[in-house]
């Protein structure tokens, strides 16, 4: 546990993957509460921190945390796509962290709407400067759009099913709480509890937060321009919480591992995922689904 009841996922691992002893700046792309930049800066008097994050009270949460270290640390709230045009010395990266997906403090928040198991408004949105939300998803994309949606990002199989019976329900009643729509997913996919078998309605939750939040969107693509912008032995560390972005990550990072003019750009350090170990899972069980992948530029 790191202060405010939060646990880093992976901590030691991230921090070794990184290699956080050198001097020199890392870049967190997802600090969250800022639990891994917390132990990055307190474990290494020589380290500098940037970190970005969507979410606005997060971020607030994080600064506070780091508020002794607050002459090596500089937050921004913004999504870390915009990474590679922020002025930085980008010649003095030693390492670049991205923990991927929502924190538990956003999922235990009822009033962001990210949890099916808790009442809420349908709203998921990380920044809530974004114009879109979870409401006016379900209530106003089409059902081919969310017919695809469940299916490609939530890997739902009664994504048809689902889709149409929504459209068909909102003419009469507007979807206003995430209770609203669990229900209707518990009836369409006819869900029974049992043991090891994933709830319906988290598969859809996730699908509704991946398009709300453009999850997935150009996460290759950023991966890609880090690996171009940060100097030799600089190494890049990634968690992941599905496997859609997995793949992502695997397949980014074997891409820029072969050669490209007979020179590599990255080293890949990771040979298989690194996963929490039973004990993590046990003490946190939100670390069950996390993935970590690494490369080393070369
Ligand atoms: C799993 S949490 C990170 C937790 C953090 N490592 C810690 O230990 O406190 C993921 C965070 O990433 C943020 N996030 C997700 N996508 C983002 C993006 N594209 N740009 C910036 N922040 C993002 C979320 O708002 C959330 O706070």
């Amino acid at each position: 546990m790191n202060g405010n009841g939060h646990i880093p996922v992976l901590l030691e691992e991230v921090l070794e993957y990184l290699d956080i002893k050198r001097e020199g700046i890392y870049i967190d792309c997802t600090i969250g509460l800022g639990g891994h930049a917390y132990e990055i800066v307190k474990r290494n008097p020589k380290a500098s921190l940037i970190g970005f994050d969507l979410d606005e009270k997060s971020l607030l949460r994080a600064k506070e945390k780091l508020q002794p270290f607050a002459d090596r640390v500089e937050l921004y709230h913004s999504d870390f796509r915009y990474l590679p045009d922020i002025e930085i010395d980008f010649s003095k990266i030693k390492g670049v962290l991205l923990d991927l997906g929502m924190s538990s403090f956003q999922l235990d928040s009822p009033e962001r709407g990210f949890s099916y198991s808790r009442e809420g408004p349908l709203d998921m949105r990380m920044d809530l400067r974004n114009k879109i939300t979870a409401h006016k998803i379900i209530n106003k994309y089409s059902e081919h759009r969310l017919s695809q949606i469940f299916h490609e990002y939530g890997e739902l199989r009664q994504a048809r099913r689902l889709a149409r019976e929504i459209v068909s329900r909102r003419k009469v009643k507007k979807f206003e709480t995430t209770t609203q729509l669990r229900q209707t997913v518990e009836e369409i996919c006819r869900w029974r509890p049992q043991k090891g078998k994933i709830h319906p309605a988290a598969k859809v939750f996730q699908a509704i937060r991946i398009e709300v939040n453009q999850e997935l969107e150009s996460l290759s693509g950023f991966l890609e321009r880090m690996a171009h912008a940060i100097p030799k032995k600089a190494h890049i560390t990634a968690i992941s919480f599905h496997s859609l972005e997995d793949r992502i990550i695997k397949h980014t990072f074997a891409r820029l591992a072969i050669p490209e003019d007979s020179h590599p750009f990255l080293k890949i350090l990771t040979k298989k995922p690194v996963v929490p170990s039973k004990e993590e899972v046990e003490a946190n069980s939100r670390a069950r689904s996390a993935k970590l992948r690494a490369a080393e530029k070369i």
